[in-house]
C-alpha cells in the first residue's frame, strides 16, 4: 500500500504535464475544426490527445489507494467543516478512480462485459461531487478570511479611503457590494493558495457538467479550462506554497 501511495505521488508531475497536453490538444482541435487545409494536423493531434488519454489513465491506476490515505487523513481534522468537505471529497475522488480503472480494464480487454457508457457516467458523477466538495470548502475558506480581514482596523480604514477615493465606486447604488467585492478581491489577493485553488475547481468543474448534460458547454470551452486547471496544477506542484493546505 505504502509503495503505491508513494509511487503515484511520484508520477503526479507526469500525470499533470500529460493532462495539459491533453487538453491544449483538444483545445487546438477545436479551434482548427474548420480549416480545411489543417486537417492532417488535427488528424494528428487527435490520436496524440487519445495516447495522452490512454497513458494517464495508466499512471492513475495507483490513485485509489492515494485517495483512500487522503481520506484517512482529512478525517483527523478539527476543523468540522473542513472535515466533512475534504474527506466527502476524497472519497468521491477515490470512487471516480475505481470507475475510471474499471474503464481502463475494459479498454485494453481485461474485463468484458461491462456497459461503458455507465460507467463513464458514473466516473463523471463521483468526480463532479469531489469538486463540489473542494469547491465548497474553497468558499468556506475564503469566507472565514473575509471575516478575519473585515474585523482588521487597519484594513478597516484602507477600505474607507478606498471605496470613498474611486468615483466609479461611488456611482454604484449598493454600497455593501462595493465593500464585499473590495474585501473578496483583498483577500484572494494576499491569499494566493486559496485564489488558485478556487480557479483550479472552477475550471474543472466545467468537465463534468459538459459531460452530465447539467450545462452544456462546447469542446472549446472543455478544452481551455481544461488546460488552465492543469497549467494551475503544474504550478502548485513546482511551488509547494501556492498549494493549498491542508
Ligand atoms: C479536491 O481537493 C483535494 C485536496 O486539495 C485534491 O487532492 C483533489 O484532487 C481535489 N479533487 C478534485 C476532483 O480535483
Amino acid at each position: 500500500m505504502d509503495a503505491i501511495v508513494k509511487f503515484t505521488n511520484q508520477s503526479q508531475g507526469k500525470d499533470r504535464l500529460f493532462r495539459a497536453t491533453q487538453y491544449a490538444c483538444a483545445l487546438s482541435i477545436y479551434l482548427l475544426r474548420n480549416d480545411a487545409e489543417k486537417k492532417d494536423l488535427v488528424a494528428k493531434l487527435k490520436t496524440l490527445e487519445s495516447n495522452m488519454s490512454a497513458g494517464r489513465k495508466l499512471l492513475r491506476l495507483g490513485n485509489t489507494a492515494n485517495s483512500i490515505e487522503a481520506a484517512k487523513r482529512t478525517m483527523q481534522l478539527s476543523d468540522r467543516v473542513l472535515c466533512l468537505c475534504l474527506t466527502a471529497a476524497n472519497i468521491n475522488r477515490a470512487l471516480y478512480f475505481i470507475c475510471d480503472n474499471v474503464l481502463w480494464a475494459k479498454s485494453v480487454g481485461l474485463i468484458r462485459d461491462i456497459d461503458k457508457e455507465r460507467w463513464s457516467l458514473n466516473a463523471s458523477r463521483c468526480y463532479f461531487y469531489s469538486l463540489v466538495m473542494n469547491l465548497t470548502r474553497d468558499v468556506y475558506e475564503v469566507l472565514q478570511l473575509m471575516i478575519q480581514r473585515g474585523r482588521d482596523e487597519h484594513f478597516k480604514e484602507k477600505m474607507e479611503q478606498n471605496l470613498n477615493q474611486s468615483p466609479e465606486v461611488a456611482e454604484v447604488i449598493i454600497p455593501q457590494m462595493d465593500a464585499f467585492v473590495f474585501l473578496l478581491i483583498e483577500t484572494l489577493k494576499s491569499h494566493p493558495a486559496v485564489a488558485l485553488d478556487t480557479v483550479k475547481n472552477i475550471c474543472d468543474l466545467f468537465i463534468p457538467l459538459d459531460k452530465l448534460g447539467i450545462y452544456k458547454s462546447n469542446a472549446g470551452v472543455v478544452g481551455f479550462c481544461g488546460l488552465i486547471s492543469s497549467l494551475i496544477g503544474i504550478v502548485t506542484l513546482a511551488q509547494p506554497n501556492l498549494r493549498i493546505k491542508p
